[in-house]
């Protein structure tokens, strides 16, 4: 439980943001006056550092045409390697462990069709039941491609409450059977962040590999890679690191599975020296360059540069502990003012089990998402009750959270939210 000590007062809010150390970082970014941007879980808000950087890029293919690839000591044509040096502080990996290249669900077939290589004996895949839902669509087609069947292959851990994942249950599920374990680092929903640490120790000492879905924790937690010594990671970079929709995502492969064959190969896997002989032999880099496919996607990346450029400024520990802190707050006034009116927090309260974003329980979440949003707030809402709240460190106030606890209490006083349908719209 945290033992921080906040107050009431708007006043108290103002102080907070005065004594705030990223403060400066909220001008780089395109915060839109008169609304509460709470969905950077989401999607992350455009920074200036991202525009430039990606404007950059246009004007050196403006300058240079195809000579793109060659300009700038072959920056561009590394631009892969070029941004994992930015994100190994982030994971505490080396660079050339983390290749950018694909989406993220692309990334789970990336690593699944590299990792999973099913036996008599050992053919099933371990996940949860409340990690987001392409990771699992992505699974059970690795499975099907390999001529199993998902109902034998595919091996779940169900969640008791619908909330929360189990470590030690999970564990418990790595019977002798077990290939490989994908679980998120932090749930989606309930902003759980699992003891990444426990659970790959577990399953190395079963020979079981295991990754990590690190979308809802990359840019919002500190990783220590070299510790926690995963198999392989994949993560989005348009969330908290603000990379731009669709942002190119990013993919980890430990450093010991340097040797083994990419389950999806392409020639910007090829190793620098042959890759323009175009040879039909494939000559895998011994790095996760390895992992590469095709050409990168310069303009779907040059984004994700400038707010890398930031994270370095501001530094991760700093983040860190302002996400803490603001979520903290968040939670206090939750539980101060909020709780009469029927809404509780839904995530864990331990600084050590909780992810970026805070969770609110109401049974009337659907229409009081829908009100906050006709007041200027940006939330999101999750099925069946949740309404996702993340203050981001580089661009939410302490100020933020109090205006979006006011205008909750206004929405709840004046039964605003009853003028809204509960009828679900396509996106929420
Ligand atoms: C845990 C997790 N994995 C994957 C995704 C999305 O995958 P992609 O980036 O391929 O759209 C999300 C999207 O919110 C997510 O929360």
């Amino acid at each position: 439980m945290s033992k921080r000590k906040f107050e009431l007062t708007l006043d108290y809010a103002k102080k907070m943001d005065q004594e705030d150390e990223l403060k400066s970082f909220r001008d780089r970014f395109y915060v839109k006056e008169g609304q509460i941007f709470m969905d950077g879980n989401s999607l992350g808000l455009c920074s200036k550092d991202a525009e430039n950087s990606l404007l950059n890029m246009l004007n050196v293919w403006k300058k240079e045409a195809i000579n793109i690839w060659g300009t700038e000591d072959g920056k561009y044509l590394n631009y892969s390697e070029y941004l994992a040096g930015k994100i190994a502080p982030l994971l505490n990996a080396d660079a050339n462990e983390i290749a950018v290249v694909g989406s993220t669900t692309m990334n789970v077939h990336q690593a699944i069709s590299t990792f999973y290589k099913p036996t008599k004996d050992r053919y099933k895949i371990l996940v949860d039941d409340l990690n987001f839902p392409t990771d699992r669509y992505a699974v059970d087609s690795q499975i099907r491609l390999k001529g199993l069947k998902v109902e034998d292959a595919l091996k779940v851990v169900k969640s008791k409450d619908g909330v929360m994942i189990d470590e030690d249950t999970v564990i418990d599920a790595m019977t002798d059977d077990v290939a490989l374990v994908l679980l998120p680092s932090v749930l989606y929903r309930s902003s759980q962040l699992l003891d990444m640490k426990k659970i790959t120790n577990a399953a190395k000492e079963r020979g079981i590999y295991i990754g990590w879905d690190l979308c809802h924790s990359i840019g919002a937690i500190s990783h220590d890679f070299k510790d926690i010594d995963p198999d392989f990671a994949i993560w989005c970079n348009y969330k908290y690191l603000s990379g731009g929709p669709g942002a190119t995502a990013g993919l980890f492969i430990n450093k010991k599975h340097f040797n083994k064959h990419a389950g999806l190969a392409g020639w910007f896997g090829n190793n620098d020296k042959t890759q323009f002989q175009l040879n039909h032999e494939f000559d895998q880099d011994k790095t996760a360059k390895g992992w590469q496919t095709g050409t990168p996607n310069l303009l779907s990346m040059a984004p994700i540069e400038g707010t890398l450029n930031m994270y370095k400024e501001a530094g991760m520990d700093k983040i860190r502990k302002k996400s803490l802190q603001i979520t903290a707050y968040l939670m206090y006034l939750i539980d101060e003012k909020l709780s009469k009116y029927g809404f509780r927090v839904g995530n864990p309260r331990e600084d050590e089990k909780r992810g970026g974003h805070v969770c609110l329980i109401h049974d009337d979440a659907y229409r009081i998402n829908s009100a906050l949003k006709n007041n200027g707030v940006i939330p999101d809402f999750r099925e069946p009750n949740v309404i996702r709240l993340a203050p981001i460190a580089l661009y939410t106030s302490y100020e933020d959270v109090y205006k979006l606890i006011e205008i909750t209490e206004k929405i709840m006083e004046n039964k605003e939210y009853e003028n809204f349908t509960n009828e679900r719209s396509v996106v929420v």
